[in-house]
């Protein structure tokens, strides 16, 4: 049975595959086909945090291609507050599921939740990792680019679960990888290292200074100074993080025709500014768009291969 708890639990292989699948299941829906291919499967989604591209993406996904599912929060099954133990709710949900999508705190818990349960299990984002939306970041740097190898992904902001997991696709993908945080809010050494154990060839490399980051980027990204969970720090954060915000003028500094993308929700001034989200070269909703073809993509991986 496979499961997507993190990047690094799929071969390369595997993402080409859940690519290709998305990328094939979004020309149906172009051309207004919904083919029935999850009639019957019913997928259980479980948040602990708030959610929109997510949770209506998987739900429209299923609903799309002929299933049905239900949405719960953590609180909902006791996730975590010792109503009954994760191996229980593990075994029960998955004995009504044909997937479970979850959204925790705790990687640790979606990858324990998956060792118990009977049917696949998707990180719909933990502390540490975000592998849907990194997918579906490829997914739709393809349309744009066609081949996304050699190609340099320029993160400026705060190195956390969504740089964790672009660090990991883009070196999957033969991608380069440049992210400039603040000190002390770069990719842990851990994670590198974890990554360079698999991908031999990865080219991510950190920096401070902006000049440098920029000069060759090919798509600048960013996301939240505050991330779900932190939101007590996020004045704080403000003030570390406000001179890399990605403005026009920070984006003047990369080569002509560099794309933007946020994997949103975004604070606009804070992050970015509305000039750059709503410019030409941003691919934001295109990118929000295609988390639902990626998770279709995804579940017909899952389900029927
Ligand atoms: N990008 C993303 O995961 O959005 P949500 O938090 O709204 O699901
Ligand atoms: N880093 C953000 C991503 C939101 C999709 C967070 O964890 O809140």
């Amino acid at each position: 049975m496979k499961h997507l708890t993190s990047l690094l639990n799929l071969s390369v292989d595997d993402v080409h595959a859940i690519l290709a699948k998305s990328h094939e299941l979004k020309a149906c829906w172009k051309r207004g086909e919904r083919p029935t291919l999850l009639q019957g499967r019913y997928l259980t989604q479980v948040f602990e945090k708030p959610s929109l591209r997510t949770r209506v993406s998987f739900d429209a996904a299923m609903a799309q291609l002929g299933g049905t599912g239900n949405f719960l929060s953590g609180n909902d099954v006791g996730l975590s507050t010792g109503r009954e133990s994760l191996a229980d709710i593990a075994r029960v949900i998955s004995g009504y599921s044909d997937a479970v999508v979850l959204r925790t705190f705790s990687q640790k818990l979606i990858e324990d939740f998956a060792s118990y349960s009977r049917c696949p299990v998707i990180n719909g984002l933990s502390d540490d990792d975000h592998p849907c939306q990194a997918l579906t970041d490829i997914l739709t740097l393809q349309e744009m680019w066609g081949d996304v190898r050699g190609k340099r992904l320029v993160f400026v902001g705060d190195g956390n679960n969504v740089a964790a997991s672009l660090a990991m696709i883009t070196s999957m993908l033969g991608m380069k990888m440049t992210v400039c945080a603040p000190r002390d809010f770069e990719l842990e050494e851990s994670l590198l290292q974890a990554i360079r154990l698999e991908c031999p060839a990865a080219d991510v490399t950190q920096t401070v200074d902006l000049n440098v980051a920029m000069a060759n980027a090919d798509v600048v990204y960013t996301d939240v100074w505050a991330s779900m969970g932190q939101e007590s720090e996020a004045d704080k954060r403000s003030r570390i993080f406000f001179p890399y915000q990605v403005n026009a003028r920070l984006m003047a500094k990369a080569p002509a025709g560099c794309l933007f993308m946020h994997d949103l929700p975004a604070r606009r001034g804070k992050e970015v500014t509305d000039d750059v989200i709503d410019g030409p070269n941003s691919i934001v909703f295109q990118q929000a768009e295609n988390r639902m073809h990626l998770a279709k993509g995804l579940l017909v991986w899952l389900l029927c291969s």
